[in-house]
């Protein structure tokens, strides 16, 4: 009885050393994948100064401040495009999707426009619709994009 709960306690030794060497393994492993991390691409900027942009206008908004809102759409409408060798490795990567990928921006373009040509009249109510139309765009293409690129270009995350 005593020699078998000797051997079961050793079972629990060798499996708690057996986790310590996986994890003194695993660890250094991990910290060399995050220091040789993907550089964030450029797309990644862009896309957070595109949601800084939409925060803020969504603050306009509820000021109903329309001018403000014609000042910051273009914003969204004209964003930097990622530099050249980026797009090319991005374009590389859609493939046959890159055609909607496409889509998607210039429907955020275009409602971004309309959403400026409809807030310099202060049709508040027309902003409000335009503004659900740019929200849509930046949807649709994470949706369909979003998830799959970033596993791509970053590795899972
Ligand atoms: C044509 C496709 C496309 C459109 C349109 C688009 N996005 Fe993105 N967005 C992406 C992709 C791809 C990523 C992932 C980029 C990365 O992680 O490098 C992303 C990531 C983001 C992120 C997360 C950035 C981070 O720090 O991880 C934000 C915020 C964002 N987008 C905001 C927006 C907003 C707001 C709009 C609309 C005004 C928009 N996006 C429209 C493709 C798009």
């Amino acid at each position: 009885m005593t020699s078998r709960k000797h051997r079961l306690s050793s079972g629990t030794v060798v499996t708690i050393f057996a986790t310590c060497l996986f994890l003194w393994g695993f660890q250094p492993q991990a910290w060399a994948d995050g220091a040789t991390a993907a550089k964030p691409l450029e797309l990644r900027n862009i896309m957070q100064d595109l949601g800084r942009n939409m925060q803020a206008i969504t603050g306009a908004i509820s000021q109903e401040n329309w001018a403000l809102v014609a000042q910051l759409a273009p914003k969204v409408a004209a964003h930097p495009e990622p530099p050249v060798t980026e797009k090319m490795r991005i374009l590389a990567y859609l493939g046959t999707d890159a055609a909607k990928f496409r889509g998607f921006d210039e429907k955020t373009h275009e409602a971004a426009h309309a959403m400026e040509q409809v807030a310099e009249r202060g049709d508040g109510r027309a902003v409000i619709q335009s503004f659900a139309r740019v929200q849509e765009s930046c949807l649709g293409c994470h949706q369909g994009f979003r998830k799959s690129l970033v596993e791509h270009f970053y590795g899972t995350r």
